[in-house]
């Protein structure tokens, strides 16, 4: 009943690069871009416009997003926390925004700084002003399956969050295990309690791969119906704000297992590997 095409939402311009501690040149977060542009995916996300005190790798959000060639059929897209980071990544030419609450309190606080409930109420202006200028509105919940300050989260507070961002407008809610310590058995119950309040076409998988088990927990969602997985090139990525965090599950890995498996993405792998190497390459050795 579902399909056989599968959507890798690329992601290591920006959660890939953002827990970087070496500045990176912007020159090569573009060609980063351009090389991933090359590879086949319909969706990047390129940077975030956020504070540059709280994130400073991506405080020059606007000069990649205007250096970056657009290859037509590609939606180049930005984080974006507020009404602040909104303006400023549709000034910069994002094609899609996408807000990020958590399903953990102490999580919300450490990453944006306010609570759940708050999150939402700020993400309220963002998420009409996206409607109105007829912009794809993406959302995130993170620590789906664990906080690093929390521990266990509960899959109904998931549940709740995912369908919060849902009522918003978000046309896709992308589940983020953040510090990659989800189990299979986890996320299986953390997608049923989310399936009883949204449909599976609404909902993405972005894993982190932490454990080791981030292809185990994407047979897991493609089991339940999911079809849209966000990834990494060269499996770069952390979150400045989850202790622990390493990288997001690498692209080549999720593009090998889905065409493993009979699914079929649309990227070219050869292309994808010269983005990949030049994506480590990127890496901080330390
Ligand atoms: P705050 O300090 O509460 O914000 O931070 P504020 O509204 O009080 O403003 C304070 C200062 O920040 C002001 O500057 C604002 O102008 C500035 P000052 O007057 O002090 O010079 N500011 C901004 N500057 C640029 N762009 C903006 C912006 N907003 C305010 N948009 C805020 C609240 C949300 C801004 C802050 O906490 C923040 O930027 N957090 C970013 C956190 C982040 O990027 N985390 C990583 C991404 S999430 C993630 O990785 C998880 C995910 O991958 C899924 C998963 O794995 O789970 C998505
Ligand atoms: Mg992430």
């Amino acid at each position: 009943e579902h399909s056989n095409h599968v959507t890798v939402v690329e992601m290591a311009p920006r959660d890939g690069l953002q827990n970087e501690k070496q500045p990176i040149d912007t020159a090569r977060k573009i060609e980063l871009v351009n090389l991933l542009s090359d590879s086949g995916f319909d969706r990047i996300e390129v940077t975030s416009f956020v504070s540059p005190k709280w994130v400073p790798q991506l405080a020059d959000a606007a000069a990649v997003m205007a250096g970056i060639e657009r290859r037509p059929g590609v939606r180049y897209a930005a984080l974006a926390p507020n009404m602040q980071g909104f303006e400023a990544a549709l000034a910069a030419g994002a094609d899609e925004v996408a807000i990020f609450a958590s399903a953990s309190e102490t999580f919300s606080q450490r990453n944006i700084n306010c609570s759940i409930a708050e999150s939402i109420e700020r993400f309220r202006p963002v998420a009409a002003a996206s409607r109105d200028r007829g912009v794809p509105l993406r959302g995130y919940v993170s620590c789906v399956v664990e906080c690093p300050y929390e521990g266990a989260v509960l899959p109904k507070s998931v549940a709740d969050v995912a369908w919060q961002l849902r009522a918003l407008g978000c046309y896709e809610i992308s589940l983020g295990d953040t510090i990659g310590r989800g189990t299979p058995e986890a996320v299986d119950r953390m997608l049923a309690a989310v399936l009883d309040e949204l449909p599976v076409t609404t909902l993405a998988g972005h894993f982190h791969d932490t454990s080791g088990r981030a292809l185990d927990n994407i047979a897991v969602a493609l089991e339940r119906g999911l079809r849209v997985f966000d990834a990494a090139a060269g499996g770069l990525g952390g979150c400045p704000f989850a202790p622990g965090a390493k990288g997001n599950v690498d692209t080549v890995a999720v593009h090998d297992y889905l065409m493993a498996h009979g699914y079929e993405t649309g990227l070219d792998e050869e292309k994808l590997a010269r983005a990949a190497a030049f994506a480590r390459s990127l890496r901080s050795t330390s």
